[in-house]
């Protein structure tokens, strides 16, 4: 009888409403303090995190097929005096000279395109004598080309991770779909908390919901256009406990990589793009393309085919020996 009224009361949804908000409470303190959000002007890491996404978004500006000659130019100054804001409130040095060295690179990229960049060399000069900066050829574009990715897709490890780039520039011959199923094949081996499998795979392939898809999310303006299919993981929380709310995204993200790899092995091209959005956009883009409530989005995957020659971003890496910590 005991037994019986405790597992009622651990099923009924009111107290598992309150035992969400009980843990969302005890986790927005934490969230709160420590999110980019709060406090950027004071906390240096936060402003070096925050101006190394704009920056980045110069670098993908660079990599996209039909980009706008001269682009970013508002967004290239204001960065231009963050930077010296940052050093003046002791930033880091390096994470500057990277910054500095992929400005160098978008004002070449752009003064190739015919652009006239000469005012925005004279703001970046004089940041570079004023703190003694030295670029160091660090970020922008690579020229890759279809031999190049071909010849390294069924290579040994070490070679094919090294060889998948996000990609912004996109070839027109048609996607084989067949490629796609032998990718989502090689994907059931991917691990999952307690081999729960929780995720949903939606495939978009018919040209009206792939543009749907695409202008939801947001994040391809300038070649959303080029891709010929889109791939949304979700997470079906039916799976998961009231403690768990993060796992959906842990599962599905493990999912989503090695779909990026299995995609990459089968010769597409692929870009990860984001699902990181506010509750109430994600409501819109679940009611727009069908999505049942259960389900919560992961990762949205754009794939296409390579062109003959076409560019990526180089998006920099740390060191590992920046971040990991041994016996600490
Ligand atoms: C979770 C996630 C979300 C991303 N969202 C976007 C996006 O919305 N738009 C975009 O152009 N790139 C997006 N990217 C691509 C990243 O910019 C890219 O993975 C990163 O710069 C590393 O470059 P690489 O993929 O070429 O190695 C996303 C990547 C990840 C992992």
């Amino acid at each position: 009888m005991k037994e019986r009224f405790k597992s009622a009361i651990k099923g009924n949804s009111f107290i598992v409403w309150l035992r969400i908000i009980y843990e969302k409470i005890g986790e927005s303190f934490s969230l709160t303090l420590y999110n980019g959000s709060t406090n950027q002007t004071k906390d240096i890491y936060k402003k070096q995190a925050e101006l190394q996404i704009r920056i980045h978004a110069l670098e993908k500006g660079m990599s996209i097929g039909r980009v706008r000659v001269g682009f970013g130019k508002e967004k290239a100054f204001s960065l231009i005096e963050d930077l010296a804001d940052l050093l003046k409130k002791g930033g880091s040095k390096q994470f500057v000279v990277e910054s500095v060295s992929v400005l160098q690179k978008y004002i070449e990229f752009n003064e190739n395109m015919g652009a006239a960049m000469a005012d925005i060399e004279i703001a970046l000069n004089k940041l570079c004598s004023c703190y003694n900066i030295k670029s160091n050829d660090v970020g922008g574009i690579y020229n890759l080309s279809l031999k190049d990715v071909s010849s390294k897709t069924q290579c040994p490890f070490d070679s094919f991770s090294q060889s998948r780039f996000s990609i912004r520039d996109f070839g027109d011959s048609p996607l084989d779909i067949d490629k796609v199923y032998a990718a989502l094949k090689l994907c059931e081996r991917t691990p999952s908390a307690c081999n729960r499998q929780s995720w949903v795979i939606h495939v978009y392939t018919e040209n009206k919901l792939v543009e749907k898809m695409f202008k939801l999310q947001g994040g391809s303006k300038g070649f959303y256009e080029q891709m010929q299919c889109a791939i949304l993981i979700c997470g079906d929380l039916r799976n998961y406990d009231f403690y768990e709310q993060n796992l959906p995204f842990v599962d599905g993200g493990l999912y989503a990589m090695n779909l990026l790899y299995s995609l990459h092995y089968n010769g597409l091209a692929t870009i990860p793009l984001t699902m990181g959005h506010k509750w109430r956009v994600i409501k819109k883009i679940k009611q727009e393309m069908n999505i049942p409530g259960n389900e919560i989005p992961v990762l949205l995957i754009g794939v296409g085919t390579y062109k003959d020659d076409f560019k990526v971003a180089v998006s920099h890496r740390y060191s590992y020996k920046q971040y990991v910590k041994f016996n600490q």
